[in-house]
């Protein structure tokens, strides 16, 4: 079991600090790593927020929304008394300088802290929020200053804020998060490929038929609707999480566990990645809208029902199939598909190998079952390979696919802990290899860029899908074509 090393003692400063997102994922991910006796006495968690909430209103608040998330188990009264003591509040506009001075005072009297300042705002507050920092003299030489996804909309506003953010702040000290590398099966990757000597030989274009990565989501945009629908399912999930699985996937092995080595491995993918654009995307890529359906049993609005009504062309499905051009991958296809309001919630990474070059079973007509290797993030975390085996018993000789399986929560026994929680402990520590670097983030919105353009050039239509399947039929169409399938489908 990995050991808990506690951090140095700090003080985190989050933006957005009664929002959404802290109440949903940041604050119980801090409680978590507090009860696991990671958090110093004395470390201060300092929320800023327009929200004008006393003290007390805001200790309910963050004491509800725990008691609503945390299991029983996981939840005691006792410890979030102690918890609790780290919380402050303080009610600011970050855009109005007169605002500020409540957060020097406090911040004033721990000068030499670790100081993590957490934006969990809109990204267009990003620029600003830096330099109301620098301007305020709070940056001191411990400091780290931690980017909520995304990081822009396209590739332009993506260096602006970088670039903005960069006159405040050194590149190692700004964290640009995607949660997606803070997941245990992400990490379990690069330990799957470059701990064993087993795949990274047959990791390559004469082994490998195709890469399929699916997240797929049950649940739809709910109350984002306003929000989602100037951004799509492009921007919010391939341009980030499903890039970032892609280069994990796909990368060569770096040279060591450094952040700089990683992400430069990184890099290279996405450098490699074979543009998409006007005279492409029919062929590759397919976007899609859900109409109202069921999931388990459960009937659930369409998208544009949820938008009121209004006419729409965000995309809330997205499939693509890409390349890599490199040694490595060279016309290996990679398919990617993300979405909401789909079958169930699931995200899968398949390593499709290639079939035997010759069969001596005359029965073994289809081997597709097999020669996969699954790298299942959720749910139930694990890793699953399909092999071919014989059927026991005495009689005749016949073949059945099985599959090795081995789910990670089984074999090592103890709790997942979120995502969040590994990041947060990254950033406190200064380690930012889990985090993105600038390069990352503008090179993946470049390629997104294309595919956008090429969708309006060449008027794309956006296709159906019924809520409650894996998504339009022009999705499997994309694999029948190739003669492939998706797993599942
Ligand atoms: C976020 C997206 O980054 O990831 C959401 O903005 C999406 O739209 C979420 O629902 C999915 O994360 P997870 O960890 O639930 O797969």
């Amino acid at each position: 079991m990995a050991k808990f090393i506690p951090v140095g003692i700090f003080d985190l400063v989050i933006f957005g600090g009664a929002g959404d997102l802290t109440l949903r994922k940041l604050m119980p991910a801090l409680y978590h790593r507090d009860l696991d006796g990671q958090l110093p006495a004395g470390c201060r968690i300092i929320s800023v927020g327009r929200r004008p909430v006393s003290h007390d209103e805001f200790l309910d608040l963050v004491g509800g929304s725990l008691r609503a998330k945390l299991p029983e188990s996981e939840y005691s009264e006792e410890f979030w008394q102690s918890f609790s003591e780290r919380l402050h509040y303080i009610k600011a506009d970050a855009l109005d300088p007169a605002n500020w001075d409540d957060l020097s005072d406090v911040l004033e009297r721990h000068e030499d802290r670790i100081r993590v300042f957490y934006l969990a705002t809109a990204p267009k507050l990003f620029g600003a929020i830096a330099t109301g920092l620098k301007q305020n003299n709070l940056i001191n030489e411990e400091v780290r200053i931690v980017l909520e996804k995304p990081v822009g909309n396209d590739y332009a506003s993506a260096c602006e804020i970088n670039d903005r953010v960069g006159e405040c702040f050194a590149e190692d000290s700004i964290y640009r998060i995607d949660h997606y590398l803070g997941k245990e099966t992400v990490q379990n990757l690069l330990a799957l490929r470059f701990a064993n000597s087993l795949f990274e030989p047959i990791w390559n274009r004469s082994n490998i038929d195709h890469v399929q990565i699916t997240v797929a989501e049950d649940l739809g945009v709910g109350g984002r609707v306003e929000f989602y629908d100037q951004i799509g399912t492009l921007r919010d999930m391939v341009q980030n999480h499903m890039m970032q699985l892609l280069c994990l996937t796909a990368m060569e092995p770096p040279t060591n566990r450094d952040h700089d080595a990683v992400r430069n491995e990184k890099i290279k993918v996405l450098h490699a990645l074979k543009p998409i654009g006007a005279g492409e995307v029919k062929r590759h890529t397919v976007r899609a809208q859900y109409q109202a359906g069921a999931i388990d049993g459960t009937v659930v609005d369409g998208y544009l029902d949820e938008l009121g009504g209004k006419e729409s062309n965000t995309e809330t499905f997205v499939a693509l199939k890409l390349h890599i051009d490199n040694w490595r991958w060279a016309n290996v296809p990679f398919f990617l598909r993300s979405g909401k309001r789909l079958k169930q919630k699931y995200s899968e990474i398949v390593i499709q190998f290639k079939e035997v070059p010759f069969s001596i079973f005359p029965e073994l007509c289809d081997t597709r079952n097999a020669n996969r290797l699954s790298i299942r993030l959720q749910p139930d975390e694990g890793v699953k390979l399909g092999l071919m085996l014989k059927d026991p018993g005495p009689g005749s000789f016949s073949l059945r696919p099985v599959s090795l399986d081995l789910s990670f929560a089984d074999a090592s026994g103890v709790r997942y802990p979120d995502a969040y929680e590994r990041l947060l402990i990254e950033v406190i520590r200064g380690n930012p290899a889990l985090f993105m670097h600038r390069d990352e983030v503008e090179f993946a919105w470049r390629w997104i860029d294309g595919i956008i353009a090429g969708w309006e050039e060449s008027a794309q239509p956006v296709e159906d899908y019924v809520a409650g399947t894996w998504g339009p039929t022009a999705s499997s169409l994309l694999l029948d074509r190739d003669d492939r399938s998706w797993f599942p489908d």
